[in-house]
């Protein structure tokens, strides 16, 4: 059990790669607030989940939200050891077509919501004195740009940077801020990609995802627990002496 007597909060775990994460570090020892803006998605994974599994209302884009939900998590689970900010929305349109207030929703929850939401929660771990882990969603999408996903391409490369700034920042206080950067998930994230490819590149639904798999090195697209080793190792004590970093977990898509 890797992460015994730990809390975690973990952004967006009512689905998807939050819920998987959820569920790993429960199996490793952890308590876990499921935080998610669709509460009752939540309530239903927290259930799924079991005894370990508390679930939170959070909207990463509203600051009093964010304090509630932390305080919360505190309240309820005594702690929060680990963070992960996994809350994120995709957005793809051409350049001529960038609409200003989609542009503004995702920087609101992937970039200010990531940053926020860490803020309040290392004001936490700073003012307990034990440390903590703090595992950022960033994406091969913010490694370089892709034509039609201009917007959530710069968001998640300024979650790398986030991380990078956060994790030379923090480490004094014995807070490891890291980031994992996944490729192609199936799920629910990924229907909507497709979805967009569909209309804006005059695809078949589920063609786009079919491409995209038979391109990962790997030779699939990933699954959510593709992703949970990383998510349990970062935040487990073997990551001590890791700062800073972007972990690319993408079936070899992205070499950095
Ligand atoms: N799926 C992929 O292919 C892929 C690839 C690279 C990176 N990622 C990243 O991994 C993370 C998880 O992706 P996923 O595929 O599970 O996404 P998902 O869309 O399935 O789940 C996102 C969750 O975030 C929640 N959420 C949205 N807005 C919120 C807000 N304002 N406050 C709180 N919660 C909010 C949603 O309700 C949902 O439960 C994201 O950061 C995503 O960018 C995903």
């Amino acid at each position: 059990m890797q992460l015994a007597g730990k809390t975690a909060l973990i952004t967006g775990a009512a689905q998807g790669i939050g819920r998987a994460f959820a569920q790993a570090y429960i199996a490793e020892g952890a308590r876990v607030a499921i935080a998610d803006i669709n509460i009752g998605k939540a309530r239903e994974t927290a259930d799924e989940l079991g005894a370990s599994a508390l679930a939170i209302a959070m909207d990463v884009t509203d600051p009093e939200s964010i304090s509630q939900a932390v305080g919360q998590t505190i309240s309820e689970l005594g702690q929060i050891d680990i963070l992960i900010n996994n809350a994120a929305l995709f957005t793809a349109a051409p350049i001529v077509e960038i609409d200003r207030d989609a542009y503004q929703q995702v920087f609101d929850i992937n970039v200010a919501g990531t940053l926020f939401t860490m803020q309040a929660v290392a004001r936490h771990m700073i003012a307990r004195g034990k440390g903590g882990k703090i595992i950022n969603m960033a994406s091969q999408a913010g490694r370089r740009g892709e034509p039609l996903v201009a917007v959530y391409c710069a968001s998640k490369a300024a979650v790398i940077s986030l991380t990078q700034s956060a994790g030379l920042d923090l480490i004094k206080h014995g807070i490891n801020v890291n980031a994992i950067s996944p490729g192609v998930v199936d799920g629910a994230h990924w229907d909507g990609v497709d979805a967009f490819f569909a209309r804006y590149e005059n695809k078949a639904p589920g063609q786009k995802k079919q491409e995209v798999g038979a391109a990962v090195p790997y030779g699939r697209m990933g699954t959510p627990g593709d992703l949970t080793g990383m998510a349990v190792f970062l935040a487990s004590d073997a990551a001590d002496y890791i700062v800073a970093q972007t972990y690319n977990v993408d079936g070899g898509q992205w070499m950095s």
